[in-house]
């Protein structure tokens, strides 16, 4: 199949040889932020301790057939234990900035209402935790795991869910706004309205239309301006975004219909989100072709959605190939998810990102890949597939940071290997491997690979 020009692969194999535990010769501005990321259901375990009520995952996790290993977050990394060993491991590793998320059945097991002091406690002691090893926490207020409680009443198709996002989000800040100073309101909103209500990959597992799942999305946004306004009441002086999750869309084939299709794909992918965000309607190719009635939407949301934010945080891992007959196989080279490798496709949506919302400031919040994780040597995993990768992106970013685009940090998903949603423990994306039984943290090359990198780095700020 003849695919565009700008399928070209770079010089994966060439970088895998050469980055090898190496200096790199990049330049990022000094203060530029080395983090690594992860999520609250895939890494904490401990889904019963200290009040926590129950989640849309631990519901779909029990559904038979809905988790491809049939696991859940049950015990996930234990994290929820061992949490001082993880802070210490990263600082080991050098990184900067942790980005890890806050589970709301810990705060308000009842979605709504009273507070969980215990759940409060666990992260209050995890910030003076990550502070005290120089650590600097960005914390994400929704990572996917609502109280079930919540989606009894409709979930994110029922606008009270955002009411209660924002009320929520007040008590954590509340709490944490004296010391966290990077908020994030909800990750991957295209995720939790698709994957949730749509096609039904991800909990609450429903199979509704397109206009459904765009209800949802919108109540996802709402939910995101009533937090940012209450995050800036309790904590004036914090950074506050959203991270979303972007998927380029390139067209193949010239036909009307391929061209009509890759520009739904595109708008419902990379657009939906942005531009309300930036100020401007949804986008109408999508929303026609759905044929959404937008009776969600109030008067007065799209200006409360617009209010600026402080960053965007940029999730990027591959693109996606689209003609008339929908989203094509993914061509080599790809990750163990079959996700192609493609870094040009985020050296051109990173000026797209920054011409159409013009911040000052964003942040990768998650870049990374699974790898098969097979070749063993010297008790340590050797992969080399995964630094190659990351070092492949991170030169894009340099290149987009040194043309002028406000990159301010990058955050590598995952710190260490966890559940991956309805895909289970089969994909590993950790810089860190987690020894199934016993839970201890192996380094894998590309842990030592990101450490030697920074160190690196600062080598260069100093001298
Ligand atoms: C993103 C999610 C994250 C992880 C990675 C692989 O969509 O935000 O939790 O699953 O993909």
């Amino acid at each position: 199949m003849g695919y565009p020009d700008d399928t070209e692969k770079g010089e994966i194999g060439v970088i895998n040889a050469d980055f090898r535990g190496k200096r790199t010769g990049w330049e990022f501005p000094p203060g530029f932020v080395w983090g690594a990321a992860t999520s609250s259901y895939q890494i904490e375990g401990s889904v019963s301790q200290d009040g926590r009520g129950r989640s849309i995952w631990d519901d779909f996790c029990d559904t038979d057939g809905a988790v491809l290993d049939g696991s859940s977050g049950l015990d996930a990394c234990r994290h929820y234990e061992l949490w001082r060993g993880d802070i210490e491991l990263m600082k080991s590793l050098n990184i900067a900035a942790y980005r890890f998320s806050i589970a709301w059945p810990r705060i308000v097991p009842d979605g709504d209402g009273e507070v969980n002091e215990s759940g409060m406690d666990f992260y209050d002691q995890l910030v003076d935790g990550l502070l005290g090893a120089g650590i600097e926490p960005f914390v994400t207020l929704y990572h996917w795991d609502l109280p079930a409680a919540l989606e009894a009443g409709g979930g994110w198709l029922n606008r009270g869910t955002a009411e209660a996002f924002a009320r929520y989000a007040g008590a954590v800040v509340r709490r944490l706004g004296d010391r966290v100073t990077h908020w994030m309101t909800i990750n991957e909103p295209y995720v939790i309205a698709n994957l949730g209500y749509v096609t039904g990959e991800h909990a609450p597992g429903r199979r509704l239309t397109q206009a459904d799942g765009f209800d949802a999305a919108h109540h996802l946004l709402v939910g995101h301006a009533l937090a940012m306004d209450s995050i800036r009441e309790h904590a004036p002086d914090a950074a506050v975004g959203i991270a979303l999750n972007f998927t380029p869309v390139t067209q193949v084939g010239t036909g009307p219909v391929d061209e009509y299709t890759a520009a739904v794909a595109d708008a419902i992918h990379n657009r939906w989100f942005l531009e309300p965000l930036a100020g401007r309607p949804y986008p109408a190719v999508a929303s026609n072709d759905a044929q959404w009635d937008a009776d969600v939407v109030l008067p007065g949301d799209m200006d409360m959605i617009a209010a600026p934010l402080d960053f965007l945080g940029i999730n990027y891992y591959t693109r996606q190939l689209v003609d008339r007959t929908g989203v094509l196989p993914a061509p080599e080279p790809t990750t163990a998810m079959a996700w192609e490798i493609h870094s040009n496709s985020l050296a051109q949506l990173l000026p797209w990102i920054d011409d159409a919302i013009g911040l000052d400031s964003y942040y990768i919040t998650e870049n990374g890949a699974a790898m098969p994780d097979d070749l063993i040597e010297d008790g340590a995993i050797q992969d080399h597939d995964r630094i190659a990768y990351l070092a492949d992106h991170i030169d894009v970013v340099e290149r987009a940071v040194s043309s002028g685009i406000g990159v301010q940090g990058y955050f590598v998903w995952s710190l260490m290997d966890n559940f991956e949603w309805s895909l289970g423990y089969e994909q590993k994306f950790g810089l860190v491997a987690v020894e199934s039984g016993t839970y201890r943290r192996v380094p894998k090359a590309s842990a030592n690979w990101y450490r030697d990198m920074i160190a690196g780095m600062s080598d260069g700020e100093s001298g």
